[in-house]
């Protein structure tokens, strides 16, 4: 495969061969570019990713905590209307999706995957909305401009986790709405987080080891003295 860091069309064509249009079981309002067999996606780019140090192919799985922050922005459009939304670590896209059928007034999806970058672009197109698709990694950046962030399964790597909680709470702490959805992950902090909803998320046995996993939609806590 040519270099899709290099060459975005690249990307696109790669995602639009490896996947075909479905819905998340927990969302079936939105429809989106994805692996029903992600196993063999996964295994078979392996290492042709790994030599152009893309990551694997996250974005071609609605992840649990996806999945259920999405579910609960459908459900509570109000949460999310007239808002300036960041979705970070987007994947899909699939949350930013939602909000922007929410009625949000600008919404950013970030991601540093150039895959993943090119999967949000077409499902966004897929489902009519517009999205602002931003190659930025946001994460030790000073405060945003946003009123709601998004952040879908986000907890699976210890130094994702740490550094994507510490920022979260920055900006909670001045004054935006966070929203964290997540299935139980390791490395959730186990302080600072008010639950919100919870979802019993349908999920796929190769990748999660369980057919459904129980997944929080958490509110971080502005802390105060940040
Ligand atoms: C487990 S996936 C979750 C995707 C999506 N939010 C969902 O719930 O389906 C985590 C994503 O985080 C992205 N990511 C990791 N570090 C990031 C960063 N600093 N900025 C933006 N995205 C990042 C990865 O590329 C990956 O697509």
């Amino acid at each position: 495969m040519d270099n899709p860091e290099r060459d975005p069309s690249v990307a696109r064509a790669f995602v639009r061969n490896n996947t075909a249009i479905e819905t998340p079981t927990l969302v079936p309002e939105i429809p989106l570019h994805l692996a029903s067999k992600v196993m063999p996606l996964w295994h078979a780019t392996e290492e042709e990713l790994e030599q152009m140090e893309i990551p694997p192919p996250y974005w071609a799985f609605a992840w649990a905590g996806g999945q259920a922050l999405t579910r609960f922005l459908l459900d509570n459009p109000d949460r999310v209307r007239g808002k300036r939304v960041l979705d970070f670590a987007a994947g899909s896209g699939l949350s930013a999706i939602a909000a922007a059928r929410c009625g949000a007034r600008e919404v950013v999806a970030s991601e540093i995957d150039p895959l993943a970058l090119a999967a949000i672009q077409l499902n966004a197109e897929l489902n009519q909305v517009q999205l602002h698709v931003m190659d930025e990694d946001f994460l030790g950046r000073g405060d945003g401009a946003w009123d709601l962030l998004l952040a879908g399964d986000v907890c699976y790597e210890q130094p994702m986790a740490d550094r994507a909680f510490a920022w979260l709470a920055q900006q909670a702490a001045a004054g935006a709405d966070v929203l964290m959805g997540d299935p139980g992950r390791s490395y959730l902090p186990a302080q600072g987080l008010e639950a919100l909803a919870v979802y019993r998320v349908p999920t796929n046995r190769e990748l999660e080891d369980s057919e459904v996993r129980r997944t929080t939609v958490w509110r971080i806590l502005p802390s105060e003295g940040d």
